[in-house]
């Protein structure tokens, strides 16, 4: 079983660019654990911004480490093999991983995750939802973190909009805020308004409404703090409802004003800042998530699942940016 040389499908691309055309549907040598690592029979994977955007090669030359390449990062599954020098796994662990950006190899039917980048999955916790936690859900939380947030009720909690709450990120940043104590305005589009409210959101604005596009709430209170997931929110927009000593966490890729404005900060004086988020790795987080998880406090909200056979739709429909929450490609 999934020993050195036997062969297992992925899909791969070869070069930067292509799309979905080049996504190829391959047979390859399973992989094998390194000293620390796991290979895990992956159940269930999902699909985030990130992959399609390392393809199109806009983090180009750091990644991917390798032609041709395997990618996605978020998996989970089962752990039938171990390396040498592993101990906090065993074969028959259920896990949640988070593979390295650069190396991916998740869209396969096993995959080699670090020991210190791999969690167990609880039985309470189902692959899909697992799934869909890693790089969105981390980003979401370090986000949260970053502005003081305590989750044991200790907290004072604070004015925050979330933007794009409706997507991978924002779906769980509004959770996480929420139970962080804090009060929260969120913005969507019209179709998701219910579902981002059932997400715990204390005001849900639709940007397609002129105070969703201002980001102005009924009360007309300014924020303390603002987890920016929309990509095209100017920097004007985002200043105009913060705080005096308001802080917008740019979570979506920069768009031109925010990256003139993060610049700018750095030499101003102004107290409005803007502090860019870089998902890193994070064990600890990772269990803490599953933890909410598994006590039913947070959970995954589910756009689409595709068969492995069909992830070249789940990967067009991520890059459409319409998602609502996590789209996941099944083993
Ligand atoms: N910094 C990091 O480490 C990091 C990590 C992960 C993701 N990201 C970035 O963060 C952003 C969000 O990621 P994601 O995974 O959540 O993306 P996603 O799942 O693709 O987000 C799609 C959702 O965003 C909504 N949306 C888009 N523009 C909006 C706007 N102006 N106002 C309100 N809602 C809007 C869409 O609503 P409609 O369909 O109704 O338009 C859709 O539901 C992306 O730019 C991604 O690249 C950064």
């Amino acid at each position: 079983m999934a020993g050195a040389g036997l062969i297992m499908h992925a899909i791969q691309y070869k070069r930067y660019g292509g799309g979905i055309a080049s996504l190829q549907n391959v047979e390859i040598p399973i992989p094998q654990p390194k000293k620390d690592e796991v290979l895990v029979k992956v159940e269930a994977s999902s699909i985030n911004t990130a992959d399609w955007k390392i393809q199109k090669g806009m983090l180009r030359p750091f990644m991917p480490f390798k032609f041709p390449f395997t990618p996605v990062t978020d998996i989970s599954g089962e752990v039938v093999k171990i390396g040498s020098e592993v101990t906090a796994f065993k074969v028959g662990d259920n896990v949640v991983c988070k593979l390295h950006f650069g190396k991916g190899g998740g869209l396969a039917e096993y995959a080699v995750a670090s020991e210190r980048d791999t969690v167990v999955r609880p039985e309470e916790v189902s692959p899909v939802d697992a799934a869909g936690l890693p790089i969105a859900g981390l980003t979401a939380l370090q986000s949260i973190q970053l502005i003081g947030t305590k989750f044991d009720g200790t907290g004072k909690g604070a004015n925050v909009l979330v933007t794009a709450a409706s997507g991978g990120v924002g779906t769980y940043a509004v959770q996480l805020a929420k139970l962080g104590g804090h009060h929260v305005t969120a913005t969507c589009g019209t179709r998701n308004v219910d579902l981002v409210r059932s997400l715990g959101a204390d005001e849900v604005l639709d940007y397609n409404t002129p105070e969703g596009q201002n980001l102005e709430n009924s009360s007309g209170k300014k924020y303390d703090y603002i987890i920016n997931c929309a990509p095209a929110i100017s920097w004007k927009t985002l200043k105009s409802k913060l705080n005096d000593n308001g802080v917008v966490l740019g979570v979506a890729q920069p768009n031109f004003s925010i990256i003139l404005a993060f610049i700018c900060g750095m030499f101003n004086f102004s107290k409005k800042k803007i502090k860019i988020i870089g998902v890193s790795l994070g064990k600890d987080d990772l269990q803490f998530l599953v933890g909410l998880m598994k006590e039913g406090k947070l959970k995954t909200v589910i756009d689409s699942k595709y068969p492995f056979d069909r992830a070249q739709e789940a990967w067009t429909k991520s890059a459409d940016g319409h998602a609502t929450g996590k789209i996941i490609v099944e083993m």
